[in-house]
């Protein structure tokens, strides 16, 4: 669904990849032979991060992010100790925590774990399945560096509480429109591109320093009526057609342009923001959906470290 999931799944799949995590189970498994299996794979799964984690930082001379178990998305101080744990794990292995980002997702644990993340550990957070206003502006007074808001999916859901009554008689119909959804719409009135885009004119507007970077595109149109974002994230084959095209490039958005914007600057307390994120199907079943997917990848992962582990006993 969104590029590091991509990456996962590759990185799984890659053969290469397979044979370096047995060798690492191995050597794990001996080490800790004192701790209960449970233990032992949640450590495998944390040190199998970090490798991965590391791996990337050896190729790119970027940053990169690691996400913390999307089981862990409504518990804040356990979000809060893992992303410590992975700070200190990435500082054991030589790597400055300037390069990482912990991502989590967008919940009001996972927005409160990164307030304190970034104002008492000066730990940067990426905060992801943001599909809702409120969660960005909850996102932007909790200080995090940098909001991924996914902009394909709100192309595929019904647009008010009424049409989405109408079309979601059963959860099986409510699926099929989100997954298959055939509305066309015009790049600058397309729904994400216009959530992105009030987004970074409310940042830019009231001067919040959090950075926007838009992912999950779904074809070019979407990237150019959002260029001048602070950032995005472009899967290879967009990239590629961006690379082709000589199309001239207009500047969408801009910090002159978020100053004229007509948007008014509101707070969000915790029940606030419960129940603007509530009145917004989409979002509200868009956020949930993406925790159950990441928590399916997890639990395969976990169970296949684990079996490793017993092999070895
Ligand atoms: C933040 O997370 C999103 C969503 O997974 C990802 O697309 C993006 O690349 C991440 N940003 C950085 C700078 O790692
Ligand atoms: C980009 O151009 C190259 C060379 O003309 C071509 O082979 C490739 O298929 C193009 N890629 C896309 C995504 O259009």
């Amino acid at each position: 669904m969104c590029s590091s999931h991509l990456i996962r799944h590759q990185l799984i799949a890659g053969g290469v990849v397979v044979v370096y995590i047995v060798l690492f189970i191995l050597f794990f498994a001996a080490l800790s032979l004192s701790r209960n299996i449970a233990e032992q794979t949640e450590a495998a799964m944390d040190k199998l991060v970090i490798l991965f984690g590391t791996e990337i930082l050896n190729i790119i001379p970027g940053r990169v992010s690691t996400e913390v178990d999307a089981r862990l998305s409504f518990d804040k101080d356990a979000s809060i100790a893992k992303a410590k744990k992975y700070i200190k794990m990435y500082e054991e292995a030589g790597i400055d925590k300037e390069r990482i980002l912990i991502k989590l997702a967008s919940t009001w644990e996972g927005i409160q774990a990164a307030k304190v993340l970034e104002s008492e550990y000066g730990i940067h957070c990426n905060l992801t399945l943001l599909f809702a206003f409120a969660q960005a502006v909850a996102c932007a007074e909790a200080g995090v560096t940098l909001i991924s808001p996914l902009a394909e999916f709100y192309v595929v859901w019904p647009s008010s509480i009424d049409q989405y009554h109408q079309m979601t008689k059963s959860l099986s119909s409510c699926r099929y429109v989100a997954n298959t959804g055939t509305k066309s719409y015009a790049p600058t009135e397309d729904p994400g591109v216009v959530s992105v885009t009030k987004i970074y004119n409310y940042y830019k507007k009231f001067g919040y320093k959090t950075v926007v970077m838009g992912a999950s595109f779904r074809n070019t149109g979407e990237i150019l009526a959002l260029a001048g974002c602070d950032l995005m994230t472009i899967g290879p084959k967009l990239l590629e057609e961006l690379e082709n095209s000589t199309t001239p490039v207009d500047q969408m958005l801009s910090e002159k342009s978020a100053k004229k914007a007509n948007l008014d600057k509101i707070t969000l307390d915790e029940s606030a923001f419960r129940w603007e994120l509530n009145e917004d199907p989409m979002a509200t079943e868009k956020l949930s959906d993406g925790i159950r997917k990441f928590a399916v990848d997890s639990r395969k992962l976990e169970t296949l470290l684990k079996e490793l582990i017993l092999k070895k006993k």
